[in-house]
């Protein structure tokens, strides 16, 4: 069942995306070679507190941690570690879900650690690529898979592929709601997108080929040819006035995209 939101309630997920846009960019400062992914953990959390907001997946279904934090070819749900320390040339995805006021959000960015390789960081200017260039499609009248064909298009036209078995959602007093917003798919396809969706987009992206394995941790993902994965996340809101906005980018204006 898709929940459609009116304009008070989207007010409130704006409130909650701006709280946080702002702790995953102190996250994103603190990444750096010799940082454990305990340690971005530990940060987000009192951030997010501090912010009188909930870590929402923090017990989530038994995770144990506050963000996922994936580096290199871990594609989802790393748990945050003590032992895991960064190194110069690792990339590392924050995943980061909050709940204020009643509210959820939900964003991811990867980032690089120190001085990362030419593929890398194509890999991440990619798939931020993917999610805009996906994520423009989230307008009145068009339909669900256009956004996952517009990402799936850009993948692989720079060699890349994306991710099959995890997707986007809709979101709002949850943090995964209907709609699943697949990340490849034919375009024309799939419900019609109205005024008052929710959604969090977030192409998954990968060197090599889509194929994962679970870990035995019970929540790792990585892929099975060991290639890189990239994930980039915005909860956004489908307007009745063109383009959707991007509730975790304040500010954001279609006019400074790609
Ligand atoms: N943030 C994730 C998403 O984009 C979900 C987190 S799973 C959890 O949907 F277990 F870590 F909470
Ligand atoms: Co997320
Ligand atoms: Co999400």
């Amino acid at each position: 069942m898709i929940i459609l939101k009116n304009s008070n309630q989207i007010g409130k997920m704006r409130d909650a995306g701006k709280i946080l846009y702002e702790v995953l960019t102190e996250v994103k400062e603190a990444v750096k070679p010799g940082v454990s992914t305990e340690e971005l953990d530990e940060l987000a959390e009192k951030l997010i507190r501090k912010n009188h907001a909930i870590p929402s997946s923090l017990n989530y279904q038994g995770f144990p941690k506050s963000i996922c934090a994936s580096v290199n070819d871990m594609v989802v749900h790393g748990i945050p570690s003590r032992e895991e320390i960064l190194t110069e040339g690792d990339i590392v995805s924050i995943d980061c879900t909050l709940l204020y006021d009643g509210w959820q959000s939900d964003s991811c960015v990867t980032v690089g650690v120190g001085s990362i390789s030419e593929e890398a960081a194509k890999l991440i200017r990619v798939t931020e690529e993917c999610f805009f260039i996906g994520a423009r499609n989230a307008i009145v009248g068009n339909r669900l898979g256009d956004i996952g064909h517009a990402v799936e298009q850009h993948a692989v036209a720079n060699g890349f592929q994306p991710i099959r078995d995890y997707t986007g959602h809709g979101i709002g007093r949850e943090m995964h709601e209907d709609p699943s917003v697949y990340n490849f798919g034919p375009a024309g396809r799939g419900l019609r997108l109205r005024r008052g969706m929710t959604l969090a987009v977030e192409p998954m992206i990968v060197t090599g080929d889509w194929h994962i394995r679970d870990l035995d941790d019970g929540w790792g993902v990585k892929t099975r040819d060991g290639g890189l994965c990239s994930h980039y996340e915005h909860t956004l809101a489908i307007t009745d006035n063109g383009l959707p906005e991007l509730l975790t980018l304040p500010g954001f204006t279609w006019e400074e995209a790609t």
